[in-house]
C-alpha cells in the first residue's frame, strides 16, 4: 500500500503522536520525521530507512529560541550566526542536553540542530511540543528525495503519510557546521555557501568532509548511489575512453553533442549553480530509468553550490577526484 500524500497537518500530527514517522518537506530535501524525544519513534526512522545505528540524525526545531532546550554551552558565534541568517540550509552541531536520547545522536555527546525554511513544516513544528528527528527520506545510501513523489517511490510502502510541500528549492542537503570543537569545522558541504559562512563568521573554516571522518559517518564515500557506474572528469576525454558504451552525460550547460551519448542532462542552461543543485538529484534519479551503462559527469566550478554538487558527484562515483 502507498502512503497518503497531502498538506494535512492534523493528519501528520496524529501519525507523529502515535510514534510513527511522516515524510516532511524542507527547502533542501525531504526528511523522514519522527518525535526526536521518543526512542520508539526514532527507532522507526532507522528501521524504515534501513540506516545503520552509528549514523546520527539531524533534529529540526522551529526557531533559535528553542535551542537551549536541546543543546548546552552554545558558542556565541553559533547563536549569532543563527540569529543573523534565521531559518536556512545549515545544521549546527552543538553539545547536547540529556533530553535528546542517545539513539538520535548514535551515542555522540553532540546534536545536529537545524532550523529549516519550509513554511508547511515550520507550521507543523510550531503546532507540536517536540522537535523532529529527520534524516533525508531515502533508503540508506541512495539519492535524497526532492519531491513528495520521490519519497513515495522509495518509501511509500513503509510509511503512512507524506506531507507534500512541492519540489525542494535548494535540492542538496544542508551544510553541516561543527561548533562543538575548538575550531569551527564544516562536516558536509551543502545548500549554504561556505564562502558566505566564512564572511558571516569572520573566519576561515576547516573543511573535513572526508570519508575517514568518524563524526559524520553519513559522509561515506559511495553514498548517493545512482545504481549505474558514474565517472567524473573531462567529458570529451571520458567519451573517447568509453567508446561503444551507452553513455549519459551530466554537465552544467549543454556541451557539444556526441553520437555515443544516449542522453544529455545540462543542469542549468543559464550556468546558475543554484539551479544546477536544485536539478542534480532529480537527474540522478531519472538516469536510473534509462538504459545507460555509464554516467559521465563534468567537474563543476569549485565555488558556491558547485562545491556541494562536486561532493555529491564524487560520492555517487564512489571515488575521489
Ligand atoms: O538537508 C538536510 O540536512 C536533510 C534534511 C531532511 O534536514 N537531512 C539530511 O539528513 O541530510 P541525513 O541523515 O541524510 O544526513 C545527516 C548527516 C549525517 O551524515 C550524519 O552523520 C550527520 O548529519 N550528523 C548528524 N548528527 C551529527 C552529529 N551529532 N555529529 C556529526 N555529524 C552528525
Ligand atoms: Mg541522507
Amino acid at each position: 500500500m502507498n502512503a497518503t500524500m497531502g498538506q494535512d497537518l492534523e493528519k501528520a500530527i496524529d501519525v507523529l503522536k502515535s510514534n510513527k514517522v511522516v515524510a516532511i518537506p524542507t527547502e533542501t530535501v525531504y526528511g523522514l520525521a519522527g518525535n526526536a524525544l521518543s526512542t520508539e519513534s526514532v527507532a522507526e526512522i532507522f528501521r524504515v530507512k534501513n540506516r545503520p545505528s552509528f549514523d546520527p540524525l539531524i533534529v529540526h526545531v522551529p526557531d533559535v529560541t528553542s535551542w537551549n532546550k536541546y543543546a548546552k554551552n552554545i558558542p556565541e558565534k553559533a547563536m549569532a550566526l543563527a540569529n543573523k541568517v534565521g531559518p536556512a540550509p545549515i545544521t549546527y552541531i552543538l553539545p547536547k542536553k540529556d533530553i535528546i536520547p542517545d539513539i538520535v545522536t548514535s551515542g555522540h555527546p553532540t546534536v545536529g540542530l537545524r532550523i529549516h525554511n519550509h513554511p508547511l513544516t515550520l507550521d507543523l513544528l510550531n503546532k507540536i511540543n517536540f522537535p523532529l528527528a529527520a534524516p533525508s527520506a531515502n533508503p540508506f545510501g541512495y539519492v535524497s528525495p526532492t519531491t513528495a513523489q520521490h519519497v513515495q517511490d522509495q518509501l511509500g510502502e513503509k510509511i503512512q503519510y507524506i506531507l507534500d510541500g512541492g519540489p525542494c528549492n535548494v535540492g542538496v542537503e544542508s551544510t553541516i557546521i561543527d561548533f562543538s570543537g575548538e575550531k569551527i569545522t564544516v562536516l558536509r558541504l551543502g545548500g549554504f555557501k561556505v564562502e558566505e559562512l566564512e564572511e558571516l563568521l569572520e573566519e576561515k573554516l576547516l573543511i573535513k568532509t572526508s570519508s575517514s571522518n568518524p563524526s559524520a559517518p553519513g559522509m561515506l564515500i559511495s553514498h548517493y548511489s545512482p545504481g549505474i557506474p558514474l565517472v567524473v572528469g573531462n567529458i570529451q576525454e571520458l567519451l573517447e575512453e568509453n567508446k561503444g558504451k551507452k553513455i549519459s552525460v551530466i554537465s552544467l550547460v549543454r556541451k557539444g553533442e556526441n553520437t555515443s551519448m544516449i542522453s544529455h542532462h545540462p543542469l542549468s542552461e543559464a550556468a546558475d549553480l543554484n539551479e544546477a543543485a536544485r536539478n542534480l538529484f532529480k537527474v540522478l534519479r531519472e538516469l536510473k530509468e534509462t538504459s545507460s551503462e555509464l554516467i559521465i559527469a563534468e567537474k563543476f566550478p569549485d565555488q558556491g553550490l558547485g562545491k556541494a554538487i562536486n561532493d555529491r558527484l564524487k560520492r555517487a562515483a564512489g571515488t575521489t577526484f
